[in-house]
């Protein structure tokens, strides 16, 4: 049993129930709530890791995340978002992006499971909707877009926060980059497919590039298309990449989130 809570302007939505208890047909209604409202969340899941991997398991193939260490030998596929009370600089993820737009293959969706975090609304993350985006695109720009793709690269603006985590676990890294479509479809949705935090330039190129570029970032981002998920302990979030930016709001305190991604 379910019950799905639309948020304001449906930009995401909280679903009611038990992870432990969903049915083979709620899984399936939770599917097409993800396609719908780009996000979906519930709270107060007391969840093993084990039991986290099976209801993740519903939504695809588990991913490896190349540039965190797993949770253990046995949950390599979970890894660990954490931030320190003592952390200086910027959280991970503290711009808006998609994650790994920099591989062959980004993510469809990723997950997160709060373990520890600070005080509810004090480190929320924010999504912004791509859909909504897309439909408020002039035509002219919506033309401009299908033609193009954009080339992004794991050391683009936002990476900073990770060599911070990088570094801590001594993990060696080289630069990934790839090219991608902008404007994608979702079903029968489209969707702007572009990430400020790793974006380098677009292909071919083009001449106003500079133009182009700030007015797709003002865009895509604009207060209207966003919603902020205020986290409290043992809640699990999913969204779609190809369909919502996201981004960590500035914060301080400790904050442990367990993570997966699917292909
Ligand atoms: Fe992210």
């Amino acid at each position: 049993m379910l019950n799905i809570i639309p948020n304001k302007k449906n930009i995401g939505a909280e679903i009611v129930g038990n992870i432990k208890k969903f049915s083979k047909k709620d899984i399936n209604r939770i599917k097409l709530a993800l396609n719908k409202f780009g996000m979906i969340y519930f709270r107060r899941q007391n969840l093993t890791s084990k039991n986290y991997l099976t209801f993740a398991s519903n939504f695809g193939k588990l991913a490896n995340y190349p540039r965190l260490k797993g949770l253990s030998k046995k949950y390599s596929k979970i890894t660990v978002v954490e931030r320190k009370s003592t952390d200086k600089g910027p959280s991970f993820g503290e711009q808006f992006h998609t994650d790994s737009i920099y591989t062959k293959k980004p993510p469809r969706f990723t997950m997160l499971l709060s373990k520890l975090v600070p005080k509810k609304g004090k480190a929320n993350t924010d999504f912004c909707s791509q859909y909504f985006a897309y439909k408020e695109l002039p035509n002219s720009i919506r033309k401009k877009l299908k033609k193009i793709q954009a080339i992004y690269s794991s050391e683009g603006p936002i990476s900073i926060t990770t060599k911070e985590r990088v570094k801590e676990k001594g993990k060696g890294l080289k630069e990934l980059k790839s090219m991608h479509k902008i404007i994608r479809k979702i079903s029968s949705k489209y969707s702007i497919y572009f990430s400020p935090g790793h974006f380098v330039r677009f292909s071919p190129n083009i001449e106003d590039e500079n133009k182009l570029k700030k007015f797709l970032f003002n865009h895509q981002v604009k207060k209207k298309f966003q919603y902020s998920l205020r986290w409290e302990k043992n809640q699990l979030a999913i969204w779609d990449n190809r369909s919502m930016l996201h981004q960590a709001t500035p914060f301080k305190g400790s904050r442990i989130m367990h993570r997966i991604t699917v292909k």
